[in-house]
C-alpha cells in the first residue's frame, strides 16, 4: 500500500539550517523512498493568521518554495502546491468546523498561550485573538485529512494539532461515515535525533530564540559570520577540548560524514583552536549549501518558474481533493436535488432510530429531563429539580454510567416502557460516548 506523507510549511519568513536539517532534508529524503507518496505544501493560509504584511507573505512564499526546490524536491515525485490554490481545503475546513467542539479548540496551545498571557496581564482573555488563530487547528486538520495522510512529520510543537486532526476525523467518521472510514486517521512523526539542531547558544535553533544560522540569506559570508558567533567554552588553542560538550560539533555533524566527524573530534582533543574549528565547520557546511544556494538564487530570480511548478502541483492536488470533497458533501447531505425515494428516507429514519436522546427543559420554575426514544416514545421522565445543573448532572451520570446508573436515578419509566429496554438504551448511549471520544 502507498504510504502517504504530508507536511506544510508556514510562509512567514525564510529558512534556517535547523529547518533544513530537521524538516526539509529528511522530508525530501523520505519522498524518494519507494512506496511513499508525498504531499508538501506552502501553508500560506496559515501565514495570514500570523502575518498581516502582504509583501512579507508574498516574499516568503517565493523564498520557501525556492528553498524546497533547491534542496532537491522533485515536483514529479512529490505533490508540491500552495494551500491557497486548493479552494477545497477551505470548504473542508467549514465541514470540519461544524463538527469540532469549541472546547477542543480552547485547549490548543497557540490559543492557550495567547489567552494565558492576556489573563496574566489582567486583560480580556481573548484580547487580540482572531478566529483565525482560534480555529488554526481545524484548517490544519483539513490540510491533512483532505489527502488521507498516514504520516505527518512535524516539530514537537505541532503534535497536539495532529492529535486534534485525529479527534476531528473520528468524530466526522462517526457522524457521517455510516460504517465507512471517510477520513484516514493521521499519525505524527517526530524524529528525536533530527528534530532539534542546537542554535548559536546551544538551545534549540529557533527564530523565537534569535539564535539561528541562515540557510541562504546573506550568502556564504553570513553563514561564516553566524558560525563565528556559536558559543564555545574559553579553552585556548593547544588545550585539549571535549568535542561532545560542544554544539559546534553537533552542528558540524549534521552536515558531515562519519570520517569527517571523527576527524574534527580528534583535532579538538588534540587542541585545535575554536576559531580554526569554526572555519572548518563553516567550510564544510558551505560545501553542502553552496550549490543549493546558487539554485535557490536562480529560482528566486525567476518566480514564474516556481509559479508554473506550483500550478502543476495544484492541478494534481485538486484532482484528488475535488472528487473527495464531492463525496464528503454528499455524506453530510449537500446533494443535488433529485426526487428522494420514499424507501430511502424510511431506511434513514430506521437507522437514526438506533439511539434515544436526552432532553432537558424548564417548566414553570422547575427543571426536568427526559429520555426519548428515536421513534418519539417517552422512555424516562425525571422529577422536577430546583437547579438546571442538577438535572444536567443526572443526565451526565446516566449517559456515562449506562444501565447501572439507573438504580438510584430520580426518574419514572414512560407508559408501558420496560426497564430492560431503557437499560439497553442507556448502555448503547454510553458505548456511543466512548466511541466518539
Ligand atoms: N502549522 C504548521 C507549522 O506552523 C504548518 C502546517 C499547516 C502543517 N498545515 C499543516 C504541518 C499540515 C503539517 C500538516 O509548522
Amino acid at each position: 500500500m502507498t504510504h502517504r506523507v504530508l507536511t506544510g510549511i508556514t510562509t512567514t519568513g525564510t529558512s534556517h539550517i535547523g529547518n533544513y536539517v530537521g524538516a526539509i532534508r529528511p522530508a525530501i529524503e523520505a519522498s524518494r523512498r519507494p512506496g511513499v507518496q508525498s504531499f508538501f505544501f506552502l501553508a500560506d493560509y496559515h501565514a495570514l493568521i500570523k502575518c498581516d504584511e502582504p509583501a512579507r507573505v508574498e516574499r516568503s512564499r517565493i523564498e520557501i518554495a525556492a528553498t524546497w526546490l533547491a534542496a532537491g524536491l522533485d515536483p514529479e515525485r512529490v505533490v508540491f502546491y500552495r494551500q491557497s490554490d486548493i479552494p477545497e481545503i477551505t470548504e473542508l475546513t467549514w465541514l470540519l468546523t461544524c463538527v469540532t467542539a469549541k472546547g477542543l479548540m480552547n485547549r490548543a496551545h497557540a490559543y492557550k498561550a495567547a489567552s494565558d498571557v492576556n489573563v496574566a496581564a489582567g486583560e480580556d482573555v481573548d484580547a487580540g485573538v482572531t478566529m483565525g488563530l482560534f480555529s488554526y487547528p481545524i484548517l490544519m486538520a483539513a490540510d491533512i485529512l483532505m489527502f488521507k495522510a498516514h504520516h505527518v512529520p512535524v516539530g514537537r510543537d505541532q503534535v497536539q494539532h495532529i492529535e486534534m486532526a485525529r479527534d476531528i476525523a473520528q468524530r466526522f467518521n462517526h457522524l457521517y461515515g455510516r460504517g465507512r472510514e471517510l477520513f484516514v486517521l493521521p499519525g505524527a512523526v517526530i524524529d528525536e535525533q533530527l528534530a532539534t539542531l542546537p542554535g548559536l547558544d546551544g538551545r534549540k535553533m529557533s527564530k523565537s530564540y534569535d539564535n539561528t544560522i541562515p540557510l541562504f540569506d546573506g550568502g556564504a559570508p553570513a553563514l561564516q559570520a553566524a558560525i563565528a558567533r556559536i558559543v564555545t567554552d574559553s579553552k585556548l588553542p593547544g588545550e585539549p577540548k571535549d568535542p561532545d560538550a560542544s554544539h559546534l560539533v553537533t552542528i558540524h555533524d549534521a552536515f558531515a560524514d562519519p570520517a569527517e566527524r571523527t576527524a574534527l573530534r580528534d583535532a579538538l582533543r588534540d587542541g585545535l583552536g575554536w576559531g580554526e574549528a569554526k572555519q572548518r565547520v563553516g567550510a564544510r557546511i558551505e560545501q553542502a549549501l553552496g550549490p543549493m544556494r546558487a539554485r535557490h538564487a536562480e529560482l528566486v530570480a525567476h518566480p514564474e518558474r516556481i509559479e508554473q511548478i506550483l500550478l502543476e502541483g495544484a492541478a494534481k492536488a485538486r484532482a484528488i481533493a475535488g472528487p473527495f470533497l464531492a463525496e464528503l458533501r454528499d455524506a453530510v447531505g449537500l446533494r443535488p436535488m433529485v426526487a428522494v425515494a420514499a424507501p430511502a428516507v424510511a431506511k434513514k429514519a430506521a437507522k437514526a432510530a438506533a439511539l434515544p436522546e436526552f432532553k432537558q427543559y424548564k417548566e414553570g420554575d422547575a427543571f426536568y429531563f427526559k429520555l426519548v426514544a428515536a421513534d418519539g416514545r417517552l422512555l424516562l421522565q425525571s422529577r422536577p429539580f430546583a437547579q438546571g445543573r442538577e438535572a444536567g448532572q443526572w443526565v451526565g451520570k446516566l449517559k456515562s454510567g449506562g444501565a447501572q446508573a439507573l438504580a438510584d436515578a430520580p426518574v419514572t419509566f414512560g407508559d408501558g416502557v420496560a426497564a430492560t429496554e431503557v437499560g439497553h438504551a442507556l448502555n448503547d448511549l454510553s458505548m456511543e460516548r466512548l466511541q466518539t471520544r
